[in-house]
């Protein structure tokens, strides 16, 4: 029991620490909307509005370099040239090496499949931006990885999406329907057009009965307990392989070099295209630099296939979430960074080149195509660019490609079963 005198000493302590912490955090708060007065004006100082960027992009002739290099750089907001921060971590999955480690090698590992032939690198393969380079992804009964699958096997229904910069979307699935990493990995797992695993109990019973699995769970979630294999549970399978996904991302392109001062980085073209792309195109109304996507869903009205006079896709996306009429034809925006190197396009896979997906932007969507849109968005309107602009907001596109290697395919997994690509 402490005397008086000692409790009075402490609570004295107590609130002077109160009052030290006080004093700091005020001098935080005051540091930070400094800080964000400062980000504020300099945004208010530097924003062009989308008319103001089509008129000045209407004055410059189109090989005057310098005019194009002043025009991008003003067009850029405060938010689009913000530094890009690591992915935020849910607190129960701090992305310790060790958790990475085993969510790489469980990524590429066929045994989390029903028949063993089937990983999450059969869809998402480095060789193909993480994606697999089909209109639509091959499920069960396919073989192979990437574009050697087609033909093999169920036809998903939908495209499979690149999982480069996945971490920086809080919107998951091209519908929506899954929000965090950890919640998305087990569903392929399960999904019987998928990984096709019937049985949670075998797939923790077969790789706890792999030595190396049981020490790289241990190390990974056990603080040094012993390797007996209790580690190994279903949600840590899934911590494991989403730690390893908040590690896939792109931060080196040209653009970003561009955006940290690098002039010479961008062609004339590509500063156009950039110009487009905030300008008279309205793509950053919705793709935000710097990840490119807004966080949310809405319709552009994407037709079954290219061709002019392709019906509307009958896919009702995030209406089928929410059962609501009014979200019907709603997906995800994608992040286009790596955009050039994850064809085919769209929910569907409908578009199979970049230029095709500009065509159909210019001509103002599906509602431009004539097409009975139900809840469009209006940012997708008839944009009249020219030829120039089109081949320029592809060439613009292309400075958002990976500068870095993509990751390695392991050479083996912990199962000894095959790898796909290797
Ligand atoms: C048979 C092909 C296939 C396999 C195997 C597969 N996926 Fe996918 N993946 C897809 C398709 C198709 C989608 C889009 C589905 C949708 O949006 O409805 C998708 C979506 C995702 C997404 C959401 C991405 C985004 O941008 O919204 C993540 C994350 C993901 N998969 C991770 C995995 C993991 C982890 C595994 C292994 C456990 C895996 N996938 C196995 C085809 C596959
Ligand atoms: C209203 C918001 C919005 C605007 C404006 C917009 N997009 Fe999109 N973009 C989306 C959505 C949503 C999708 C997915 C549509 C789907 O899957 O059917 C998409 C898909 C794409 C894709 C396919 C990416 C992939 O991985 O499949 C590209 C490329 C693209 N947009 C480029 C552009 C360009 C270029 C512009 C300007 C001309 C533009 N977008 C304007 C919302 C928008």
């Amino acid at each position: 029991m402490p005397s008086n005198n000692e409790s009075t000493g402490e609570a004295r302590n107590r609130s002077n620490r109160i009052k030290l912490f006080v004093v700091v955090v005020f001098a935080l708060i005051a540091a930070a909307s400094g800080f964000w007065g400062y980000q504020r004006y300099r945004a208010s100082g530097a924003t062009l509005t989308t008319a103001e960027i089509t008129e000045l992009a209407k004055t410059a002739a189109s090989e005057d370099r310098q005019a194009w290099l002043r025009l991008a750089r003003a067009a850029l907001t405060a938010e689009n040239v913000q530094a890009i921060i690591a992915p935020t971590e849910p607190t129960n999955n701090r992305g310790e090496a060790s958790r990475v480690e085993l969510g790489y090698l469980l990524f590429f590992d066929p045994i989390l499949s029903g028949d063993k032939t089937t990983s999450c690198a059969s869809c998402h393969h480095p060789d193909y931006g993480m994606a697999d380079g089909l209109k639509k992804g091959i499920g069960a009964g396919g073989h192979g990885y990437g574009l050697q699958r087609a033909g093999t096997g169920r036809e998903l229904q939908r495209n499979t999406p690149s999982l480069f910069n996945v971490a920086y979307n809080p919107i998951l699935f091209w519908d929506g329907r899954a929000g965090t990493l950890e919640e998305q990995a087990l569903e392929p797992i399960f999904n019987e057009h998928e990984l096709n695993q019937s049985s949670a109990a075998e797939l923790v019973k077969s790789l706890r009965a792999i030595p190396k699995y049981r020490e790289l769970f241990a190390k990974a979630f056990g603080f040094n307990s012993p390797q007996d294999g209790r580690e190994i549970t279903l949600q840590n399978i899934a911590r494991a392989i989403a730690a390893f996904e908040r590690k896939l991302n792109i931060t080196e392109t040209d653009y970003d070099q561009f955006v940290k001062g690098k002039d010479d980085k961008l062609t004339t073209e590509q500063l156009r295209g950039l110009v487009v792309f905030i300008g008279q195109g309205q793509c950053a109304a919705c793709h935000i630099p710097p990840h490119f996507h807004d966080g949310v869903l809405s319709s552009t009205g994407t037709p079954v296939s290219a061709e002019k006079g392709a019906p509307l896709d009958s896919d009702p996306g995030f209406g089928a979430v929410i059962r609501r009429e009014d979200g019907f034809g709603m997906f995800k925006t994608p992040g286009l960074r790596n955009v050039a190197r994850t064809a085919p396009y769209m929910h569907n896979g409908a578009f199979n080149t970049l230029e095709e997906v500009v065509d159909f932007y210019n001509d103002g969507g599906g509602r431009g195509r004539g097409l009975d849109v139900y809840s469009q968005d209006v940012k997708v309107a008839k944009l009249n660019l020219t030829e120039q602009q089109k081949k320029d907001l592809v060439s613009f596109m292309k400075s958002l490609n990976d500068t870095a290697p993509p990751p390695q395919t392991p050479a083996s997994v912990p199962s000894g079963l095959p790898v796909v690509g290797k």
